[in-house]
């Protein structure tokens, strides 16, 4: 029977995503394990201890990503595995994440590697970290160890992810670890020492490393009027649009400070990215002045929203999310994508509608170079513990068991097919046949 095909290049990368924190297991030299500790900061009083036993054994699920497969996975480093005490390199450490960054290699998985996904050593919390100087010669320290004894094994790295959403929720929300400093104020400071320690990494990968490929991992959110909003409700989401998804590229791109984090030049910035990771899940509501929180979780009539109130669903925004970085004419990765969906009754259309922005991107010939499902398996979701559930494979966090989802098959059908089909939608998605292929015949 014919079938409507969107087929991918086939260089395409497919993959999946992950940080260090949310499966390794028994992190307990870092900020978050500490932090976890404490009662009432993570819902139901979740902690992430074994998390998905990645540390003992990530092989078993980077089985199941090649079985699946995928030829790509972006993972992180633990800073506070590596360095356990300043200055002092844990080798038995940088020994693990070879083994595993050697098992993804004999499994045909190309390694992302990012080297700050919101986790933090407990000791350089202790010095002021992103408050104070020193983090820079800190960070570049650990990466350039990382390089010397990882960075054979790593043609792509992620200096930072989330630059925004960690200094959100870190120093403004205070849902993350928070340090010895939080407001206003010190998010700033911290924007800038994110900044200064981004393109400390960037240069120190590069001297050892000069053929790596290195970049950011940045959050993109559709940031909007609702429908009905006032002109400055429009003013304000385009002001905060620019804010939280353009200004830090502009600042990477030619190294000066941009209104409201500060001004000036900031050294040896200008021009470090080789590629632009684009993390994006949603979109929000805004309005001026803001009534229920900056980002409002109420949605239009008719929206999908998915698990615990984490946002609508809404691919278009993907696709403007590409448009708004097409400019620094560098390859664009999507470093991450995906959904809050224990049921997974969203999922399949949700990497469906997806997938078609990506490919309608493409065929635009807009750089997009691969894509980084987030997440592989179920993982311990930061101060929503194990109440949201992202995985392509479930997991039941006491015994360990796993299931493969009904997503996790339609992900193994495109990953080992380069495209997305009017086939796969009626099996996985049916209500999308219509508006995603039409004329395709209904039943196959
Ligand atoms: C983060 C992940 C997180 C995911 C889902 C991203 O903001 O990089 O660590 O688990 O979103 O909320």
């Amino acid at each position: 029977m014919a079938q409507a095909k969107m087929i991918f290049p086939a260089d395409f990368l497919w993959g999946t995503a992950t940080a260090a924190h949310q499966v390794e297991g028994n992190n307990v030299n870092s900020d978050w394990w500490a932090w976890e500790q404490g009662n009432g900061r993570i819902l139901q009083n979740h902690r992430s201890a074994l998390a998905c036993n990645w540390w003992e054994d990530a092989e078993a699920d980077l089985d199941r990503a090649a079985a699946m497969g995928t030829n790509a996975h972006r993972l992180s480093l633990e800073w506070s595995r590596i360095e356990p005490e300043p200055s002092r390199f844990d080798m038995d450490a940088l020994d693990r994440y070879r083994q595993i960054l050697q098992a993804m290699h004999a499994r045909g998985i190309e390694p992302m590697v990012t080297l700050h996904h919101f986790s933090n050593p407990v000791w350089l919390v202790e010095k002021g970290d992103f408050n104070s100087d020193i983090v820079v010669d800190y960070f570049q320290r650990y990466t350039a160890k990382a390089v010397e004894l990882l960075g054979d094994l790593v043609p792509k790295w992620v200096t930072i992810n989330e630059p925004y959403v960690y200094v959100f929720m870190r120093y403004l929300n205070q849902l993350f670890p928070v340090g010895q400093k939080h407001g206003w104020l010190a998010a700033r400071e911290a924007v800038r020492n994110l900044l200064r320690c981004h393109a400390a990494a960037y240069h120190a990968i590069k001297a050892q490393q000069p053929e790596a490929q290195v970049g950011i991992a940045k959050n993109m959110a559709v940031l909007a009027a609702r429908p009905d909003g006032s002109a400055l409700d429009r003013r304000w989401a385009r002001w905060l649009s620019w804010l939280y998804n353009e200004s830090w590229f502009e600042m990477m791109a030619d190294g000066r400070l941009r209104q409201p984090f500060g001004r000036g030049v900031i050294p040896n910035l200008a021009g470090t990215f080789d590629f632009v990771g684009v993390n994006y899940y949603t979109r929000f509501y805004v309005r001026f002045p803001p009534r229920n929180g900056l980002l409002e979780q109420e949605w239009e009539p008719g929206a999908i929203v998915s698990d615990g109130n984490y946002g609508e669903v809404y691919p278009e925004g993907l696709f403007w999310a590409i448009k708004t970085v097409l400019k620094y004419d560098k390859p664009i990765y999507i470093t991450e994508n995906g959904v809050p969906d224990v049921a997974d009754g969203i999922r399949p259309s949700y990497i469906l509608t997806h997938l078609r922005e990506i490919w309608r991107a493409i065929s635009f010939c807009f750089p997009v170079m691969g894509y980084y499902h987030w997440s592989l398996v179920d993982n311990f979701e930061w101060d929503r513990g194990w109440t949201q559930r992202f995985g392509l494979i479930a997991l039941d966090p006491e015994t360990q068991a796993r299931q493969l989802r009904a997503s996790g098959s339609l992900y193994t059908e495109i990953c080992t097919q380069n495209q997305i089909n009017s086939d796969m939608a009626a099996r996985y998605a049916p209500q999308l046949l219509e508006t995603m292929f039409p004329g395709a015949p209904p039943t196959l």
